[in-house]
């Protein structure tokens, strides 16, 4: 199997384990990025299962919405059933991190909102130590080389993404040799550097559920059973 072929089968997957969590008036959380749009692509067949979605960006939005899934903003709905997602990185207290694709405030809002996660994630980013992966941080412009300078004090060598706007109008530092022992207690304290919007740790809402490939077929592991061996 290819990393493209993990991905579609894992999006299966997904689609199959939350046809029998939901019920007709219910709505899910959908992420973003290329395991998230063969989620969409099998979501389509359940449609008829769920209510509507609410996307953590514009362009699942648009791809929900080709598969004549209703997108319902946030605000619209009382609670979400499940959110399903990809990761650029999960580890084996099923903290995360995100954001690659730009989409990490609108994810963590809408992962925020919903009862479960359920990561969808191949084998490639399943990692000891979080950190291999660049920390995304979604920066409020006049404030990028402030946070910059406050990144290399917690050890990090930061770098702007050329060319990326958020969804949200922001831009995005990629945070390269973080020393990631602590994810929550990281998470927060970035999170206290005045002008970041939201950092790509997932760790206070982390996975509660992770589809991955292991030996070839696609396993279903629970943060209290833990992951692949
Ligand atoms: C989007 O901003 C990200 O958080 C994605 O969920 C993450 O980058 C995984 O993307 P892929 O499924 O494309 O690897």
């Amino acid at each position: 199997m290819n990393q493209d072929d993990k991905k579609r089968l894992l999006g299966v997957a997904a689609a199959d384990y939350i046809d029998f969590l939901l019920e007709t008036e219910q709505y899910i959380g959908v992420g973003t990025g290329s395991t998230a749009n063969f989620f969409i692509d099998a979501l389509a067949k359940v449609k008829h299962k769920f209510a509507g979605a609410v996307a953590s960006s514009e362009v699942s939005a648009q791809r929900l919405k080709d598969h004549g899934i209703q997108v319902v903003a946030l605000t619209e709905v009382s609670s979400l059933t499940v959110y399903v997602d990809g990761a650029d990185e999960i580890s084996g207290d099923f903290s995360m991190i995100k954001g690659g694709g730009a989409a990490l405030t609108r994810e963590k809002i809408v992962a925020a909102a919903s009862d479960r996660f359920i990561c969808i994630a191949d084998s490639s980013k399943w990692v000891k130590q979080l950190g291999r992966f660049p920390l995304p941080i979604e920066v409020i412009p006049m404030a990028r080389s402030l946070v910059a300078l406050e990144m290399i004090k917690l050890g990090g060598t930061p770098v702007l993404r050329q060319g990326t706007i958020t969804d949200n109008g922001h831009q995005i530092i990629d945070v390269h040799d973080l020393e990631i022992s602590d994810p929550t207690g990281l998470e927060s304290a970035i999170n206290q550097i005045p002008g970041v919007v939201t950092n790509g740790l997932f760790a206070h809402r982390g996975a509660d559920v992770l589809l991955m490939d292991h030996n070839n077929e696609i396993g279903t592991f629970t943060r209290s059973g833990g992951g692949p061996a």
